[in-house]
């Protein structure tokens, strides 16, 4: 076994499976009250970009060979209906339009409503919970808003029951066959997002999102998830988190064989980015661990350490 790894020459020919610019999806933050950029301060090297310099970073991206980015959106202004999320003129909105200029890029809009709503909630409260049938007609609002908007690809992360089929139909029933789904499906309740959550100004103003996103403790309950999505008309499939998650992605990749991603969420990003400024592990764990994703599983992996990793600026 040593002949296939005593050379760099030997282990890359021997190598199952790369790190390859064409499959990282990198996470943009576009905020609408912002000039300039704002940096998050849970998530080093991490910024909020104002829409006044969204088109000369994502330019930068591309340059380096960042082909696809997942779009979050920080509205000027928050209501109990989320209305600022289907808005024409909504912060997305206007994103889509200056992504679709910059070169070799899919601006990938993460549809959900917790940055739009001012209860902080993925949908529409009825009371004191999120009322999922009734979130289901503005999920389909925004969709439609954004695919008008130039979107190709929507993801949509809400974890609502029935997403995507209300998705596709009304896609579909706009004319807007072509656009296809990312949809998040097995989606768990993690301790992992915090930081995003201060990135996206989207923290519950109460309770948890417990009874939309998945219990930890559960893998079958995963693939029953994502089996819904895909007959319900997913493209593309998803298992966020990943690292903690690589079971889950494994098993989903080989149960349905179907185009699967994975989201090495935000704390993925700062515990790494952590232990490597700490000297704790050499940066070489940041390669480490994103290899790890692609070998359980995945298609594409959407992850915060995609520009670095394009930018070729990652060493052993
Ligand atoms: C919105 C959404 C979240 C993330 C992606 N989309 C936060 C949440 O569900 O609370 C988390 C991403 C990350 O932590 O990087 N529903
Ligand atoms: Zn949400």
């Amino acid at each position: 076994m040593r002949r296939t790894r005593t050379t760099g020459f030997m282990r890359e020919f021997f190598g199952e499976s790369r790190i390859l610019n064409d499959n990282l999806i990198m996470p943009v933050f576009v905020d609408e009250n912002l000039d300039g950029r704002r940096p998050i301060d849970s998530m080093p090297g991490i910024y909020r970009h104002g829409l006044d310099e969204l088109h000369s970073y994502l330019s930068g991206l591309s340059e380096v060979g960042i082909k696809y980015v997942l779009l979050f959106g920080i509205p000027s202004r928050k209501d109990s209906s989320g209305s600022s999320a289907y808005d024409g003129n909504g912060v997305v909105q206007q994103a889509l339009r200056i992504a679709s200029e910059v070169e070799d890029m899919m601006a990938i809009p993460d549809l959900c409503m917790c940055e739009y709503t001012d209860s902080g909630h993925c949908g529409i409260l009825s009371g004191q919970t999120v009322d999922n049938d009734l979130t289901l007609d503005s999920y389909g609002k925004i969709a439609v808003s954004y695919a008008a908007s130039g979107a190709g690809m929507i993801a949509p992360s809400g974890m609502m029951d029935g997403q995507v089929a209300a998705i596709r139909e009304a896609l579909d029933k706009e004319g807007f066959e072509q656009v296809s789904i990312l949809a998040y499906s097995a989606k768990y309740a993690s301790t992992l997002y915090s930081p995003f959550r201060e990135a996206a100004d989207s923290t519950p103003s109460f309770g948890d999102r417990k009874s939309y996103q998945m219990d930890p403790a559960n893998m079958y309950q995963a693939l029953r998830e994502i089996e819904l999505d895909i007959e319900e008309g997913a493209d593309m499939v998803m298992v966020k988190p990943a690292l903690f998650y690589l079971d889950v992605l494994a098993m989903a990749k080989e149960t349905f064989r179907f185009p699967t991603a994975a989201y090495s969420v935000s704390a993925e990003y700062s515990m790494l980015l952590n232990a490597v400024g700490r000297g704790i592990v050499p940066q070489g764990a940041i390669t480490e661990a994103v290899a790890s994703i692609f070998r359980a599983g995945a298609d594409k992996v959407i992850t915060y350490f995609a520009e670095m990793l394009a930018s070729g600026n990652l060493s052993d």
